[in-house]
């Protein structure tokens, strides 16, 4: 199994199907407010996962059903709920896929291909619930059922092993000192602007505006991006950061994502100033 997956990974007899695929998907979902609606940004926490617990709840209870006498009405008003339910769950999972790399793209795609066919193999177990064909209906909703836990599989190895949802600033979090570290001089800062230091061979991004400073990890929670390059929106306490790479937005002064396709918060660090000296520390 993992030697398919890694050679999936690496099949690039995909890609142009993808690129195309990717471009539809980001000009449907062009409007800010909708992106963000669908990667979670709003929730702290990516929505897909979230939205797929309904359809994959419904079909694991229809199967269980099934397999139970006198049972078939309540299997079919479950497998009904699970089909109606994974429409939110693909529209979630098809945006934060359009902003994935190219090999988290490829096994996305095989994991959006499988959930496909388990979704059309459910409704024709409904088509044939609906004519009384009892037998056959079991028989393709446990077929979609077997076909969408291997596009589950992937889904986990998409998560787990390629990282795509995680905030990979978190780790970058957890290298920084507990205690005071010094930065510098708090007068070699530039005013208004983002800088970037490294602590402890952790990059942290530093902006300053008088005698206040902010400090975040630098690297994106999303992908990795260099935040230090990225473009300042706003001013005071509504001071953000615009991700150079995908357009993550992060207010400065806490971390809290204002725009995805992030959809956690930019890990800050405490900040103190002595004798014109900036120090940082983990909160
Ligand atoms: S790396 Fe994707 S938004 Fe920053």
């Amino acid at each position: 199994m993992r030697q398919m997956i890694s050679r999936l990974e690496k099949t690039t007899a995909l890609d142009a199907v993808s690129d195309r695929l990717q471009s539809a998907v980001q000009a449907v979902a062009r409007p800010k407010r909708l992106r963000d609606l669908l990667h979670g940004t709003w929730l702290g926490h990516p929505l897909h996962p979230v939205l797929v617990q309904v359809p994959v709840g419904a079909f694991m209870s229809a199967a269980v059903l099934d397999a139970l006498p006198g049972q078939r009405k309540a299997a079919t008003t479950l497998i009904a709920v699970g089909t109606a339910a994974a429409a939110p769950a693909i529209a979630a999972g098809w945006v934060d896929w359009s902003s994935l790399s190219r090999d988290q793209r490829r096994i996305g795609l095989i994991h959006a291909t499988a959930n496909a066919v388990a979704l059309g193999l459910y409704a024709g177990s409904l088509v044939a619930r609906s004519s009384g064909r009892w037998g056959r209906g079991r028989l393709l909703a446990y077929a979609g059922l077997s076909v969408a836990g291997g596009g589950a599989y992937l889904g986990g190895h998409l998560s787990y092993e390629q990282g795509a949802g995680m905030n990979v600033a978190a780790p970058e979090k957890l290298r920084l000192p507990a205690d005071w570290a010094e930065v510098g001089e708090v007068a070699s800062l530039p005013e208004g602007r983002p800088t970037v230091r490294t602590i402890d061979g952790v990059r942290v991004l530093l902006y300053r505006v008088g005698d206040d400073v902010t400090a975040m990890v630098e690297q994106c929670g999303h992908q990795g991006g260099p935040l230090g390059e990225g473009e300042i929106e706003g001013s005071g306490a509504d001071a953000c950061v615009v991700c150079p790479w995908h357009g993550s937005t992060f207010r400065l002064t806490d971390g809290v994502v204002q725009h995805g396709p992030a959809a956690g918060d930019q890990p800050t660090l405490r900040t103190r100033i002595r004798d014109g000296v900036l120090s940082i520390a983990t909160p």
